[in-house]
């Protein structure tokens, strides 16, 4: 008999989870506005809210903590760090910053100003909101297939080149600084993009004289991809493929509470000492000196660990199998997903699970709030209240999916909980149609709207 997968990991440390009833739940999602942000963690069974910063550390990174040197300048964490850092992507010069969004800021006051034109596959909101908030423009080169979530295409988070081609030729280089490539892409459903696309956006820009930058929160996951879906990498090592990954950029902002499986924490890595230089600038002003930059010693120690352990094949396998075994779970029971599973995620086709909600009454929420209503579990919206409202006219902004994400932390859950999950999603798909209305917003900010947002059942 072959034997069994399973996971490259052991459980050393555990957290209790609290289960809870039906109607405590009911009465917990009306009192946070069904909005699930407002939960408490302890009403929460399974939090698939967010893959982001919520990962189990291993016993190396705790020992690694224990090492932290918490020297102002200069720290011995702050040289470790660097060196896997460098090992890793091939970038020489790099800034810590808190999250990656700090990145973001940082690098975009160097390199971002009012009017710029940033190209590149669906940019994560914050990417767009750093972007947006600069007075310049994010312009989605997104591949077709990536919006249709039944059609099977390999890499779907690949750029369209001859969208890219006609933002390059219709705007002077010096109006866009950079093109921007997220790896794995957050927001068409944790899908890879391909060591060929990369390759030949980096050409392109190159003629066009442009910079690359790679938004790289999920860099392993998508090595983890390119060498099972892309022939000629299929005998390299994950190592090896992220270092030719990252000969294609010049700089990268990374979110480390993504694949380094850190619970806070970032980076900014570049190529180009004159960049680095420029930046450094910016990150003592906003996150602190250039050898810690809002990191605490034992956690760059912990990060630096973090980096080799989410670059092994064997953790990625384990990870990326996972996130797929609750995918094919659902989609054996009917229900609609993007295909194929992403790396970090499963996202649910909302508007294909009911398609009978008006998309006013947020229908990817609506499934939020039943799935939370069923076992207790937490997903996120990504939709309509997602996707906010124009900041001209004010109408609400729809994009061409309403998904749930189904984030998957790492190293955290069992594949027993993932059959908790596909069975909730299971029950629910059986009752859609008795699903008859979604929400209408009480109260929202004027943009960023769905953290806060508060909402009361549409219609009677
Ligand atoms: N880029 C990508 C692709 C992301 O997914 C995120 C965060 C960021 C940048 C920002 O990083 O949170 O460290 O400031 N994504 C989280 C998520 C929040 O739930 O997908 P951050």
């Amino acid at each position: 008999m072959e034997l069994p997968f399973a996971e490259s990991y052991k459980i050393k440390m555990v957290e209790a989870i609290r289960k809870s009833t039906r109607e405590e739940r009911d009465k917990w999602i009306k009192e946070a506005g069904y909005n699930v942000f407002n939960l408490t963690s302890e009403q929460v069974c399974i939090d698939l809210l967010t893959d982001s910063g919520t990962g189990a550390m291993s016993d190396r990174q705790w020992s690694a903590m224990m090492l932290g040197d918490e020297s102002y300048a200069g720290a011995s964490s702050y040289h470790n760090l660097k060196d896997a850092i460098r090992s890793i992507t091939g970038f020489e010069w790099f800034l810590p910053t808190h999250q990656g969004r700090a990145a973001e800021n940082v690098l975009f006051s160097t390199l971002v100003k009012k009017g710029d034109i940033v190209p590149g596959n669906s940019h994560f909101d914050t990417t767009k909101g750093h972007i947006e908030f600069r007075k310049a423009s994010a312009v989605d080169c997104t591949v077709d297939a990536a919006f249709d979530t039944s059609a099977d295409y390999p890499f779907k988070g690949n750029i369209d080149l001859l969208k890219l081609e006609d933002v390059l030729n219709e705007y002077p280089p010096e109006r866009i600084p950079f093109v921007i490539v997220t790896v794995t892409c957050n927001t068409s459903g944790g899908q890879p993009v391909s060591m060929d696309n990369l390759r030949a956006v980096r050409e392109m820009a190159n003629r066009y004289g442009v910079p690359v930058i790679f938004d790289a929160a999920r860099f392993a996951e998508n090595a983890y991809f390119i060498k099972k879906r892309e022939k000629l990498y299929a005998d390299r090592t994950i190592r090896e493929i992220v270092l030719e990954m990252f000969t294609y950029a010049d700089a990268m902002t990374m979110s480390s509470k993504k694949d380094a499986i850190v619970n806070m924490g970032g980076f900014i890595a570049f190529r180009k000492e004159k960049w680095f230089r420029e930046a450094s600038l910016y990150n003592i002003m906003f996150e602190g000196f250039i050898t810690y930059g809002g990191m605490s010693g034992r956690d760059m120690n912990a990060l630096a660990r973090g980096l080799e352990e989410g670059t092994e094949f064997d953790y990625l396998d384990t990870r990326v199998r996972q996130v797929e075994y609750l995918g094919n779970k659902l989609k054996g029971y009917g229900i609609p997903v993007q295909n194929p599973i992403g790396g970090h995620a499963v996202f649910v086709d909302a508007g294909r699970f009911l398609p009978h909600l008006p998309r006013e009454e947020f229908v990817a929420q609506a499934l939020v709030v039943e799935l939370y209503r069923e076992a207790g579990v937490r997903a996120t919206e990504i939709g309509t209240l997602l996707a906010d409202r124009d900041p001209v006219s004010r109408e609400n902004r729809y994009p061409a999916v309403e998904y749930v994400r189904l984030a998957i932390p790492r190293r955290v859950y069992t594949n027993n909980h993932m059959d908790v999950v596909a069975a909730a999603m299971k029950n629910i798909h059986e009752r859609r149609n008795d699903i008859r209305r979604g929400y209408n917003i009480i109260n929202e900010a004027p943009i960023m709207r769905h953290f806060t947002v508060e909402l009361k059942p549409a219609r009677k």
